[in-house]
């Protein structure tokens, strides 16, 4: 083979590293290795290693002007009832014509939770442990049916777990969905880098490469032809939400209906922070925008402030939930006119190989990956909208493998939900203070996914099953 341009490419943005062993690599791993090397935009990395990774010292985010984002409060605590009313209605409108795809973000790595598998396969519910993309592939098939018009579902992966994905979906039939209307792409991969900005290598024919963050989404929405698939499907809002939480409403139709009615570009959730520290980040605006700031960037101090009646006044955390405009997805994704999602900067223990091409484990961070959020993109976004959520209806993450926002947790947080809304169809539940109930129950999807539906259905049932351990309706 004579030599590929692209390894003088590489020599001169100075990471001729990436090619140390190349000479040494069977044909079918230099063509491997050419490829990835071919993913990396050099221009990107060289920049980023201008502005994050050299001679940097501290994270440095800006906090001036900051003050907290106003938010739209659910009528249950002093929120306008009929705007509320008037934006489920628009919501149900979008609903019924067809505007709305569900998105789902599933290329994490999931290192906490230690589970071995694409974390969207990972068992949750408390009577029949069905898997998260299942939960979510029955919320939105209900939803279908009940506005008449199935869904379309996009489901972002990575190159690690795409194949896998994919599989699980075929071999579970797409969990009833037509699999016409359901759509898996990959995201794009970053070069990890060490604290010099050399870009890494995993072994001497695989270059340390991992996915881009959930920011990555946009962009790859476009690359994948997913905007354009709407765009012929005639979507322009896509329902935007993360694997690792069941309770979600994928569907909403408040949600939407608020994003609709204010013809917004990205509308938001927030839920109300349990205290002061809570781990989230914050909706605040800065010049005019909305913008997100994760708390390790808001001064315990600030994240502690509150107003004269004593409320935190940093209140509304982010829990990852949005709306987002097809045409917007388009605009941040293009790069032009300086509009972009900034990339972070994190600090990892990356496995990687020595001078001689022998395996390292790291046991201290020793190379930086880059990341996107997607919650950067609020600042870009005209119109922006943030609502509040009950975090009882919304928001119950399974990140860690114990302890806060673990499988445990969040069976717990669904097992409230069943009881509380068999407590509004008049059913006497016994629940502990927490509302936790005595007996493991489990209401299916298909049967009621949101407050309103489960009614419906339970209203409609000739006879009442008792609650008892083990029930499931479906
Ligand atoms: P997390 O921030 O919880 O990261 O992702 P993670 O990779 O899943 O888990 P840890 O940190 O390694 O334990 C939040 C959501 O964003 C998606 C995840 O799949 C999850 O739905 N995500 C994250 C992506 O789709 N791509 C990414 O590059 C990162």
């Amino acid at each position: 083979m004579s030599r590929p341009p692209l390894i003088d490419q590489f020599t001169r943005a100075g990471q001729a590293q990436v090619f140390a062993f190349f000479d040494r690599l069977a044909p079918e791993a230099q063509r491997q290795l050419l490829a990835e090397a071919a993913e990396i935009d050099l221009a990107e990395v060289d920049r980023l290693n201008r502005t994050l990774v050299l001679g940097r010292t501290a994270a440095g985010v800006n906090l001036a002007g900051l003050a907290p984002a106003p938010y739209e409060p659910l009528p249950a605590r002093g929120g306008p009832v009929v705007e509320w009313d008037r934006a489920k209605a628009a919501g149900e409108v979008a609903l019924r014509a067809g505007k709305v795809a569900a998105f789902t973000v599933a290329g994490g790595q999931g290192t906490r939770l230690g589970y071995d598998g694409p974390k969207g396969t990972f068992p949750v519910t408390p009577v029949k442990h069905k898997p998260l993309f299942q939960v979510f592939a029955e919320k939105i098939q209900a939803a279908g049916r009940r506005y008449g018009r199935p869904l379309h579902w996009f489901i972002m992966t990575s190159h690690q777990n795409h194949a896998a994905t994919e599989g699980f979906f075929a071999e579970n039939k797409f969990f009833g969905l037509d699999r016409a209307r359901v759509h898996f792409f990959r995201q794009g991969r970053m070069p990890a880098v060490d604290f010099e900005g050399r870009i890494m290598l995993e072994s001497p024919e695989v270059i340390a490469l991992s996915p881009d963050g959930h920011g990555g989404s946009l962009r790859a929405l476009d690359r994948s032809g997913a905007l354009d698939l709407m765009k012929r499907e005639g979507i322009d809002t896509l329902s935007y939400f993360q694997v690792d939480n069941p309770l979600v409403r994928c569907i909403d139709p408040a949600f939407i209906g608020w994003h609709v009615l204010r013809g917004s570009e990205m509308t938001s959730k927030m839920v109300p922070k349990a205290h002061a520290g809570e781990k989230v980040g914050h909706f605040c605006t800065q010049g005019g925008q909305v913008v997100v700031i994760e708390y390790s960037d808001l001064p315990a101090r600030m994240q502690a402030e509150t107003d004269a009646t004593g409320k935190l006044r940093y209140l509304a955390g982010s829990i990852a939930i949005h709306v987002l405009d097809r045409e917007f997805v388009r605009r941040m994704s293009s790069g032009t006119d300086g509009v972009a999602l900034p990339f972070h900067r994190a600090d990892k223990k990356i496995a990687t190989i020595d001078a001689t091409g022998n395996p390292v484990k790291p046991a201290k961070p020793n190379g930086v990956k880059f990341e996107m959020f997607v919650f950067d993109a609020l600042p870009f976004a005209r119109n922006t909208v943030v609502i509040e959520t009950a975090r009882a209806d919304d928001f119950s993450p399974v990140k860690n493998a114990e302890g806060a926002d673990s499988p445990q947790t969040c069976r717990d947080d669904q097992l409230r939900q069943f009881a509380r809304w068999l407590k509004a169809g008049g059913v006497a539940v016994q629940t502990d203070p927490t509302g936790l109930p005595g007996k493991v129950i489990e209401v299916s999807p298909l049967f009621g996914y949101d407050e309103d539906s489960f009614a419906e259905a339970w209203g409609r049932l000739p006879v009442k099953p008792a609650v008892a351990e083990g029930l499931y309706l479906e």
